[in-house]
This record gives C-alpha cells, sequence and structure tokens, in this order.
C-alpha cells in the first residue's frame, strides 16, 4: 500500500512534545487514571483490581461493547471495538474498491480522503462553504456530485478543524440522498458529544440505514491516551469484514484501556460536560481575542467540536505558524495541513492551557507592531 505521508500528524510528530505552549491541540484537557477511577463504581474496581494482561476479545470486551451500545443506541453485537484512527483505516479499506467514486466532506482530517486516494479511488471534495462568519453545509453541490459509480460519502460532525455541526434536517437530507442513489456514508463522530450551541445528534449508524459510525474517547472524554473507539453499524457484511482485517492490525485492544474505557462510558455525561465546559469559556476568550483584532483576523464561530479555524490577514498563514513556533514556541497548525490554501489556521479550545497559549500569541502580535519580531 503506498500512502502520501499524514501532513498534520508529521507537523505534530516534530512539535507537539518540544514545543512549549500548544494553541492547536483538538483533544480535551485530559485526566490521571487516579482521577478516572475515582469515579469508578465497584464492577469496575474488580475488574482493574483483578486485571491480568492478557490477548483480549478481538470484538471488544463484552461489557465495554454494551456501554458502547446503550451510548449508539445498537446492539451489542453491531459495534466492534478498536483504536480510532484504526477505525477510519479498516472501514474504508472494508469498503471501498479502486473503481469507487468517494465524496469526503472537506477539509478534514487526512485520512478520511488520503485512504481512498491510496486504494485508487477517484475522490470529490465536498468543501463546507463560508457564508457571514459562520460555516455552512452546501448540500446542492452534494447532490450533483453524486454519480453511477459513487460508493461512498465521508462526513466528520462536530467538524475538525471549523467545529461545524449540522442540523437533524440536514443529516435526514443526507440520509435521504444516500437512500435514493445507493451509497453507503461513514460518519467520523469523533468529536460528538462536544455540541455547544447545536443538539447532540444521535449517532448516524442508528438511523441511516447503509451507514457506519465512529466513535471513541480521545476528544469529548479528553482521553486520548486510552486509543479506544469503535466502529458501529446494522451492516453485518462490513462489522465482519472489518473484523478480518484487524487481525492484520492489532488484533484485540490493550486490557487496561478496555477496562478505563467502561470507567469511562459509566462517566460519560461528567466527563464530557467537564471537556465542554473548558472549550465553552476558552471559546468566548478566542472569539473576544480574535474579534479584537479584525484587522488581522476573519473569526468563524464553531458550533460544536473542539476547534476553530480563524483566517489570517494580510500575510501567508504558513509563514506565520513556522514563525510563531520557532521564535514564540507557540504551536499553531497552519490549513497547509488540511492541504486547503485558504490562509486559515486551526486553533484548539479543550486545553486549560488554551488561556496562556493565546496570551502568548498576543505578545507575538504586539512584538510584530512594535517591528521586534525578526520575521517581520
Ligand atoms: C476527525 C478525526 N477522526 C479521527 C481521528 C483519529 O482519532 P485518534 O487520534 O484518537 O486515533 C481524529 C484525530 O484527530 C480526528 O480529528
Amino acid at each position: 500500500m503506498k500512502v502520501r505521508e499524514f501532513l498534520l500528524e508529521r507537523y505534530f510528530a516534530k512539535y507537539e512534545f518540544t514545543t512549549e505552549h500548544m494553541l492547536s491541540a483538538s483533544d480535551c484537557e485530559t485526566l490521571s487514571v487516579v482521577e478516572l477511577l475515582q469515579g469508578a463504581d465497584g464492577e469496575v474496581m474488580d475488574l482493574w483490581n483483578g486485571l491480568r494482561l492478557s490477548y483480549t476479545e478481538s470484538r471488544g470486551h463484552p461489557l465495554l461493547l454494551r456501554e458502547i451500545a446503550e451510548r449508539e443506541s445498537m446492539p451489542p453485537e453491531n459495534v466492534l471495538v478498536m483504536n480510532p484512527e484504526e477505525g477510519v483505516f479498516l472501514t474504508l479499506n472494508a469498503l471501498l474498491d479502486a473503481s469507487d467514486h468517494v465524496i469526503v466532506l472537506s477539509p478534514c482530517y487526512q485520512s478520511l480522503y488520503e485512504i481512498p486516494k491510496s486504494i485508487g479511488c477517484e475522490v470529490t471534495r465536498w468543501y463546507l462553504k463560508k457564508e457571514g462568519g459562520e460555516w455552512r453545509l452546501d448540500l446542492r453541490f452534494l447532490e450533483e456530485s453524486i454519480r453511477e459509480n459513487t460508493r461512498l460519502l465521508v462526513v466528520n460532525f462536530p467538524h475538525n478543524p471549523t467545529g461545524f455541526t449540522p442540523s437533524r434536517e440536514q443529516m435526514d437530507e443526507i440520509a435521504e440522498l444516500s437512500a435514493r442513489h445507493g451509497f453507503f456514508v461513514f460518519s467520523d463522530e469523533m468529536y460528538r458529544g462536544l455540541e455547544l450551541s447545536t443538539a447532540t445528534l444521535p449517532s448516524a449508524s442508528s438511523y441511516i440505514r447503509r451507514s457506519a459510525s465512529l466513535g471513541g474517547l480521545s476528544k469529548a472524554c479528553g482521553l486520548p491516551g486510552l486509543r479506544i473507539g469503535w466502529v458501529s453499524s446494522h451492516d453485518s457484511w462490513l462489522l465482519n469484514r472489518i473484523a478480518t482485517l484487524k487481525d492484520y492490525t492489532s488484533i484485540c485492544a490493550s486490557a487496561p484501556s478496555e477496562i478505563l474505557a467502561i470507567a469511562a462510558l459509566r462517566r460519560y455525561d461528567e466527563l464530557t460536560g467537564r471537556c465542554r465546559g473548558i472549550v465553552r469559556g476558552n471559546l468566548e476568550l478566542a472569539r473576544t481575542f480574535f474579534k479584537e483584532r479584525d484587522g488581522l483576523f476573519e473569526w468563524y464561530e464553531p458550533s460544536g467540536g473542539s476547534t476553530a479555524f480563524p483566517r489570517l490577514l494580510g500575510e501567508p498563514a504558513r509563514g506565520f505558524c513556522d514563525r510563531a513556533v520557532a521564535e514564540h514556541g507557540l504551536l499553531i497548525l497552519p490549513d497547509s495541513v488540511f492541504d486547503v490554501d485558504w490562509n486559515h489556521f486551526r486553533i484548539g479550545l479543550g486545553r486549560s492551557s488554551f488561556p496562556e497559549a493565546l496570551s502568548v500569541l498576543g505578545r507575538m502580535l504586539s512584538d510584530r507592531a512594535q517591528g521586534r519580531w525578526t520575521g517581520a
């Protein structure tokens, strides 16, 4: 398999753990194992204390499958546990052949279009539009892009990087197009639970007949280190195909992570509420910061998720981000890592250190205004 380098992950690999100020993480503030287990019930504590580090059931721990199934309104046999990014990789490989046409909501997390490309599929990018400081879904473009051989539509809501979330009516239109034209929908719901000004929609797999949803604990629960996610679908052929491919990737999930994931799902509302609280506080700061500097930035309001995607005015975003990291130890993601050239950049709203990182950006801008910036 030949696949292009993952631009965002390579940028993070270079800077994430060596840069002092993180202003672009997509995950929310994490917890320690002790903090997670402090709220655990007796059954989880017994599982944790008696845990043996053996292989685990390849479809997922039965209790974990039950907890996920309840959250997704699906029967447990319609769920498979795996690392979230593995879920993207395996589902797309299970579904697609080189002769297929795929439509991918864009800009987006690169694997969502790069894996179809690596399989040989033709990919149409369905870009979010901008209108009045907000992101908008162009359903007419989607309909016009459908071809005879369109096999799959890939969506991601709440959306990384823009924070766009659709209405239930828009999702129903997508479901209707899928039913009418016979394409499958892969719905990446890694940020589900982080809706800010819209309702949390049910998992697409529970109401779009030909679909699969990707869920996980990395973003809305702040637990990316567990590496626990899942794919849910009513399509048992697809789930079996994914399970077959998974024997060549991870085989099964990590035993400690599965028990900690059960603990997290039993405190799901509390954990996602905590993350939404952090995001909301940081969003207010960000909105004020960028709107106060409207000669330098255009602000686009996210309605969900843990990221926002403002536009930089007056200079190229890539150079701005490169100088931020090199001269101020401040990590901001340029839109080039999303394969677009719109002069936007991603900020991450989920971390407690956000206010401090934002103040570093403020200092960098005043240094520049006073001509103390070597790159200016
Ligand atoms: C939209 C989207 N899907 C999938 C993933 C993969 O999740 P994880 O990094 O937890 O494997 C990410 C990670 O950033 C993401 O943003």
